[in-house]
């Protein structure tokens, strides 16, 4: 475990604690500013084992050299990952023995970013981020919430039980999409009719970002193409914005070659066939007619068949009625491997809700109870790993 200088290294101790009740091994490597918030005395009574701070101490009783400490560690959690440690990562910067460990590893790399929600947005870090993310390290947090400098937003440390999950998935099988390429969309789309109107949907996001969440959590690197949501963005992923259907279009073309593609996105069936320049003037006795023209269909694109198609493509379809029947005629239509079903009636509270209940149709019809949509991306995620292992 590699610990910088933030005030939420606090949560160390903690996180330390909750590892070795799991009887894992954990060795501390501080930077010199961590030692400002955390004893090592503190990490190394709680990890049995001496912490790790300086270069240069290879002659110290017990010390070990930092090519030895990172060959031996299975997996290597930043946290706190400071902006300062972060953008050495990126940069390849190895000048204490924390960055010379993380330059060192070859093990997965884990890192709990926390930090000031400006130094957060700031685009230095989320070009870091992007670039580290890249490379498979994968992210958890930070979380929204109150900070410690008084200020509110994304920031805060990702909880020690949220990391201690992660671990967990990962020696439970979190790599089990390790190597593999997902893309999933997600939201609505909106699509102009002028500079300041454009034709939307009621669709939360939730569901596509829990899905992209859950495949970066098994491991697979995940690009998440979404239209405008309130969502955050999920850890690990990378998120690409865009608001109109033919903007996703693009975007995950751009994306591709993907092993997996999930299409959960509620993207408009039609688009203004044109978007004037102006705002169109309101007139009493003329409501203006809007022609429409029909979208792109992403999901059946991506669907068919050439060097570029990803192995397992998903769709899923929002009924309102006669819901696998339609489902299982949509399936064919667009040439998608599964389709995940669900009924989006007003009064079950789907559309922007918590829950969903779907029937999953790959071409066996399965009924899965109702659940939270994160279950539900957690079921799905399992099988598609599930099915590229037994695939190829
Ligand atoms: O045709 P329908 O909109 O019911 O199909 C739903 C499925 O198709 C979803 O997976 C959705 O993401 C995808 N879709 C798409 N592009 C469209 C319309 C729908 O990818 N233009």
């Amino acid at each position: 475990m590699v610990i910088s200088g933030g005030i939420a290294a606090y949560k160390c101790p903690e996180l330390v604690r909750r590892l070795r009740e799991r009887k894992a091994s954990v060795r501390c490597v501080m930077t010199r500013a961590a030692e400002e918030f955390v004893t090592p005395l503190t990490l190394s009574a709680l990890s049995e084992n001496p912490v790790h701070r300086n270069m240069f101490s290879l002659t110290e009783n017990n010390d070990i050299s930092h090519i030895q400490l990172s060959r031996e560690a299975d997996v290597l959690v930043v946290a706190p990952a400071t902006a300062n440690l972060l953008a050495k990562m990126a940069n390849g910067i190895a000048d204490d023995l924390a960055s010379t460990i993380l330059l060192a590893t070859s093990a997965p790399i884990m890192v709990a970013p926390a930090m000031n929600v400006r130094m957060w947005d700031h685009e230095a870090t989320r070009e870091n981020m992007e670039t580290l993310r890249a490379r498979g390290v994968s992210q958890l947090g930070p979380n929204e919430g109150d900070m410690a400098c008084g200020e509110f937003g994304f920031g805060r440390m990702a909880e020690v039980d949220e990391i201690v999950t992660a671990l967990e998935d990962f020696f439970e099988g979190g790599v089990r999409l390790s190597g593999r390429r997902a893309l999933v969309t997600s939201g609505p789309t909106h699509e102009p009719i002028d500079p300041v109107r454009y034709i939307a949907n009621r669709s939360s996001g939730k569901q596509g970002h829990a899905i992209a969440a859950a495949l970066a959590g098994l491991g697979a690197q995940t690009t998440l193409v979404t239209g405008p949501t309130d969502q955050a963005d999920p850890p690990g992923v990378t998120v690409v914005r865009i608001e109109s259907a033919a903007q996703m279009l693009a975007a995950c073309q751009a994306a591709l070659p993907a092993d997996i593609a999930v299409c959960a996105a509620a993207v408009a069936d039609w688009r203004a066939a044109e978007t004037a320049t102006r705002k169109i003037k309101k007139t009493d006795d003329n409501p203006p007619a809007i022609e429409l023209t029909r979208n792109p269909d992403i999901l059946a694109t991506l669907a068919v068949a050439g060097p570029d198609r990803p192995k397992l493509v998903i769709g899923f379809a929002a009924e309102t009625e006669n819901v696998v029947e339609n489902a299982v005629a949509k399936r064919a239509a667009k040439g998608c491997d599964w389709i995940v079903a669900n009924d989006v009636s007003s009064q079950t509270g789907t559309f922007g809700g918590d829950s969903n209940r779907v029937h999953f149709i790959t071409p066996d019809v399965e009924d899965w109870p109702r659940m939270s949509k994160r279950e539900v991306a957690t079921q799905l995620a399992a099988r598609i790993a599930d099915a590229l292992e037994g695939g190829s």
